[in-house]
């Protein structure tokens, strides 16, 4: 009874989580993604740095889902590849990356 009780509570945590930043996004940012955006010898936008991504988060979720779908360069040169060159991703496995680097990098949602 008691253990039933510990599944059904564990479930409901983690569809709460599903919905705020989707755990499969926090996977394919470890696993694709931080190859340049946890890296400091990259020129990409670092997890780490949210200051470095104020100015792309006032561009609004919906451009930069578009930016790591298709692909964006900036005015520097410096390139983002589609899907950051897996073109195995699937759209939503992208969205969910997106979703979990705005949720980590955001600071309003960082503060309670
Ligand atoms: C090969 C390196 C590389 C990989 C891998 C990579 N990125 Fe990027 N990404 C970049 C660079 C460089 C930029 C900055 C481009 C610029 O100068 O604006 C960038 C920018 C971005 C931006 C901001 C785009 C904008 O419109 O300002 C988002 C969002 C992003 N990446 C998401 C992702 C996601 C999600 C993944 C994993 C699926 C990923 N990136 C993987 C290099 C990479």
């Amino acid at each position: 009874m008691r253990a039933a009780f510990l599944i059904a509570a564990c479930l409901v945590a983690g569809a709460g989580s599903a919905a705020d930043a989707p755990p499969e996004g926090k996977r394919i940012v470890d696993r694709v993604c931080s190859a340049c955006h946890a890296n400091d010898l990259s020129e990409a936008p670092q997890l780490k740095q949210p200051a470095m991504w104020t100015a792309r988060l006032a561009k609004g979720r919906d451009a930069l889902v578009h930016s790591a779908l298709n692909g964006f360069t900036g005015p520097t040169g410096e390139e983002m590849p589609p899907r950051g060159g897996r073109p195995e991703l699937t759209d939503a496995e992208v969205m969910a990356a997106v979703d979990y680097i705005i949720s980590t990098v955001n600071p309003e949602r960082n503060t309670p």
